[in-house]
């Protein structure tokens, strides 16, 4: 089974950006994963698409904007133009979640899902035709350096079937690392984002190599 692993610059040192950047790059990640966080939907704040027009100069990797922001819809098209393949909006924060999801497409970006851990997959069952990720929020959003919940599991393996033979990927973010990434995988996750398990260690083509080869079934 291949895997994608999507290392979050929510743990690296921003003072030191384009470095480790680059030695993620080198060391095998597949994407980039952006954390914008707006102190409102999650009680913590990040950056906006300055920093992503910055960091698109930095890489040529996927760029993968996870957007945990009240108002996407506002927000999307500077994402696009600031370079983000990916735009991943949570189903918990527009009211018109349909709407936002044209909006993302009419940019020409790769539309996600999020949902946090207590929203229940049937929000997705009138656009799973609409999008090409769904992202499994693996702890509740806000911060890196949180524990997996094992639940999580379970609803992966539920949101495959879902699935059934559409062409979405399913992403999993939080608290990953290699003592739990294969037993995710196998329950049917192939897009990893991965904080501190990366950019949190010393050697980070290291830790990236380290998690590729724990998935093993
Ligand atoms: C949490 C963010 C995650 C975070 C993951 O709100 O969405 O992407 O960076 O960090 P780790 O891998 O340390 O749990
Ligand atoms: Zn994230």
């Amino acid at each position: 089974m291949s895997i994608l692993i999507a290392p979050s610059v929510l743990s690296a040192d921003f003072g030191k950006l384009a470095e480790q950047i680059k030695l993620a790059e080198n060391g095998g990640a597949d994407w980039i994963h952006l954390d914008v966080m707006d102190g409102h939907f999650v009680p913590n704040i990040t950056f906006g698409p300055f920093i992503v027009k910055a960091i698109r100069k930095l890489t040529n990797l996927p760029l993968d904007a996870h957007l945990m922001v009240t108002n996407p819809d506002d927000f999307v098209e500077d994402f696009r133009k600031a370079g983000a393949d990916w735009i991943t909006i949570h189903a918990e924060a527009p009211t018109h979640l349909h709407r936002s999801i044209q909006k993302i497409k009419s940019t020409g970006a790769k539309v996600g899902i999020s949902l946090n851990p207590h929203t229940p997959l049937n929000v997705l069952d009138y656009i799973l035709d609409e999008i090409d990720l769904v992202l499994i929020m693996s702890v509740n959003p806000g911060l890196g350096g949180q524990s997996f919940i094992p639940q999580s599991l379970d609803k992966i393996c539920q949101l495959k079937e879902k699935i059934g033979t559409r062409n979405i990927k399913i992403q999993v973010d939080g608290g990953i690392s290699t003592k739990n990434i294969n037993e995710v995988a196998k329950a049917g996750a192939e897009v990893f984002v991965a904080g501190s398990a990366v950019f949190g260690k010393n050697d980070i083509p290291k830790a990236i190599q380290d998690l590729k080869n724990a998935v093993k079934f």
